[in-house]
């Protein structure tokens, strides 16, 4: 598999995101998750992603139990910064932020011990607590690196501007955002361009659209009532009907490389940049096979325009996030 740099450490080019392996996108099984962290070790990833508000705290659980034995070979990050109610499995549990110094000292303190390890390889911020200026929130976890309970610092849904702000503090190693054909606005917004001038891994979420450029998933209607994708205005059935169109040239394309929809997705946005590191979430074998293979697809420049076209960001129907979470985005 190739690899890609992050702060001080190689990583595969591709991470596994690990949050639909509790919660958010459909039915989950601990067993089957634990074999498919295993089968991904195993074909050479070595980047998982994870936050304490999975679960809440079972995907941290989960981590630590299936990469316990296989520790010094792979690189874990997770995040804190929000609050939540830890009674609710689903994302209705959030109920805000925390960005205090006491509460990234808590959350790594108890990741430390969920994730059975000595050292959180990369610490993110989840979301800018607006009520905390951001140099305190990473002058805290600094004091975290310092006394080596965390290697790498990193920030997720932060401005340009406050990428410059946090980096002037600490170094900042990744920043996370929402990057996929679909979600575009780290293209002109100044956040991809200060990632690369800061020598920053840009670390795309959802790179497969929460599924939805795989073609596997084609709206709301027909997913489980716990499933968070009945929340986001895009998967709504007259959006979504509008948003599918776009599907037919990503297929096409697919098709004639003989590779599927979401391999050209995924293989859009590793070319964008080589500091970029994307996280697809997957909780099955095939899938997760199908990304890593993905890794060594190349698009022609003419396949990658005629994407970009159709999925020009004014075309896309329908915003990201309901209101809520679009206003913590806004970090
Ligand atoms: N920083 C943040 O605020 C934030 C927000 C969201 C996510 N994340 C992180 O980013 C990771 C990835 O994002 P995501 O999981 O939201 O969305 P995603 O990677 O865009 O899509 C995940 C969905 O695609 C499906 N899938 C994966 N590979 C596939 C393939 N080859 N063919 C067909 N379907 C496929 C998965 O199915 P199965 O579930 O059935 O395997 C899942 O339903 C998360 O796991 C999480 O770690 C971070």
């Amino acid at each position: 598999m190739q690899k890609r740099l992050l702060g001080d450490t190689t990583v595969s080019a591709i991470g596994l995101g690990c949050m639909g392996m509790s919660q958010a996108y459909g039915v989950q099984d601990e067993k089957d998750s634990v074999e498919a962290l295993h089968r991904a070790v195993e074909l050479g990833i070595t980047f998982f992603d994870t936050a304490e508000v999975y679960g809440p705290y079972r995907n941290e659980i989960l981590l630590g139990k299936a990469l316990k034995s296989c520790r010094d070979q792979v690189t874990i990050a997770t995040k804190f910064g929000f609050t939540f109610n830890p009674q609710r499995t689903d994302f209705g549990e959030i109920t805000g932020t925390n960005g205090h110094p006491d509460n990234a000292r808590a959350v790594a303190e108890a990741s430390l011990k969920r994730l059975q390890t000595d050292v959180i390889d990369l610490f993110y911020l989840h979301r800018v607590d607006p009520a905390v200026p951001v140099e305190e929130t990473v002058g805290a976890m600094a004091e975290l690196v310092k006394e080596g309970k965390v290697r790498m610092i990193g920030l997720s849904e932060v401005s340009a501007a406050t990428l410059r702000k946090a980096h002037a503090i600490h170094p900042i190693s990744a920043l996370q955002s929402e990057y996929s054909l679909w979600t575009r606005d780290v293209e002109t917004n100044g956040v991809l361009e200060t990632c690369q001038q800061l020598g920053i891994a840009f670390v795309p979420f959802s790179p497969l659209g929460r599924g939805f450029l795989t073609g596997t998933v084609s709206s709301s209607a027909g997913l489980q009532d716990d499933d968070f994708r009945k929340s986001l205005p895009r998967f709504q059935p007259e959006n979504a009907a509008i948003n599918q169109q776009y599907l037919d040239i990503l297929a096409t394309i697919a098709a004639s490389k003989g590779c599927t929809s979401a391999q050209v997705a995924l293989a859009w946005v590793l070319a964008q940049g080589d500091n970029i590191i994307p996280i697809p979430g997957a909780k099955r074998i095939p899938y997760i096979e199908q990304n890593i293979a993905a890794t060594s697809l190349l698009l022609s420049r003419e396949e990658r325009e005629t994407l970009e076209k159709a999925f020009r960001p004014e075309n896309i129907a329908g915003s990201r996030y309901p209101e809520v979470f679009e206003k913590m985005a806004a970090g």
